[in-house]
């Protein structure tokens, strides 16, 4: 994407500028990755008792998609999902994090079939048997940020698409099986792109997962491609919310004009799939799972 301006995407390029204050955004270009240097990474170590916290406030999360998952069905809306998981957030006495981060209307993002990620919900976008919904969101425990995502099947969906959801979801497992204290960040984009590659697929490149604590968006960045350099060496008390984003077709991704939904450029499917994990001494812990 080096040749972004010559390819005519001049404007996409500045409009994700734009909403990224923040150089760890998932919503930014693979540009800042490259100017930022591995040294300039601070990323943060928790504590004993800030783990604790972490670990609730995923705990919590993973309840909430638990009940969205199972509201899923055709005939919703995605602001019918948004009003729900935002009910679910509150209801643990949570925050939920997506909301006005960086002016984001929303507190769950909805994201169908092309649409990658952040999705901004609609009570007019009504869900039809055959979509896949990707259902992206986070909430603040006791000032401590949890963040995942799932792409699910509305009602009955194609080989192709379940297909893409399965390798999805696998390739976040084949990712985190690097994931240990001693090892280096980009051991898991490697295995992450590895795996994915046998496919076919289009790894999204335009946007990476990220660390997280007391905010949502720590040090490191944490692509889902290969890597030419090792990153940063992991460590135990690190937490990380690894998401791979994997297209049917090409890996290149657009924004909307609402400024938010990113969309396959080639119309192609998409699924998203992440969890907030932390690195231990021995196997990682993944802490939004349910
Ligand atoms: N889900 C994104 C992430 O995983 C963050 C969403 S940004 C928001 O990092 F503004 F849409 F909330
Ligand atoms: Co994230």
């Amino acid at each position: 994407r080096d040749d972004v301006e010559s390819r005519g995407l001049g404007d996409v390029y500045k409009r994700q500028r734009r909403h990224c204050g923040y150089a760890g955004c998932l919503c930014i270009h693979r540009c800042h990755l490259r100017l930022r240097k591995a040294k300039e990474m601070a990323i943060t170590v928790k504590s004993a008792r800030e783990i604790e916290l972490m670990r609730e406030s995923c705990k919590l999360l993973a309840d909430v998609f638990q009940n969205m998952e199972r509201a899923v069905k055709p005939g919703m809306s995605t602001m019918d999902i948004n009003i729900l998981g935002d009910k679910l957030i509150r209801g643990h006495g949570c925050i939920p994090n997506f909301l006005h981060y960086n002016g984001y209307p929303a507190s769950i993002c909805v994201s169908v079939n092309d649409e990658v990620v952040h999705g901004i919900p609609m009570k007019h976008h009504i869900l039809q048997e055959g979509d896949i919904v990707s259902l992206d969101a986070g909430l603040i425990y006791k000032g401590y940020h949890s963040d995942m995502a799932r792409t699910i099947a509305v009602g009955e969906v194609s080989e192709e698409a379940k297909l893409l959801m399965e390798r999805t979801r696998q390739s976040f497992f084949e990712g985190i099986k690097y994931a240990k204290d001693g090892n280096h960040l980009h051991d898991i984009s490697n295995a992450i792109d590895a795996y994915i590659s046998q496919f076919g697929y289009g790894i999204v490149r335009d946007l990476v997962g990220h660390g997280i604590g007391t905010a949502l968006h720590e040090d490191p960045q944490i692509p889902n491609f290969a890597q030419k350099r090792k990153g940063p060496r992991l460590q135990a008390g690190m937490t990380l919310a690894i998401e791979p984003m994997i297209n049917i077709g090409r890996p290149d991704v657009v924004w909307l004009d609402d400024d938010w939904t990113v969309v396959t450029e080639d119309g192609s499917l998409s699924a998203h799939y992440e969890n907030t994990i932390l690195i231990t001494d021995g196997e990682p812990e993944i802490l939004t799972l349910y």
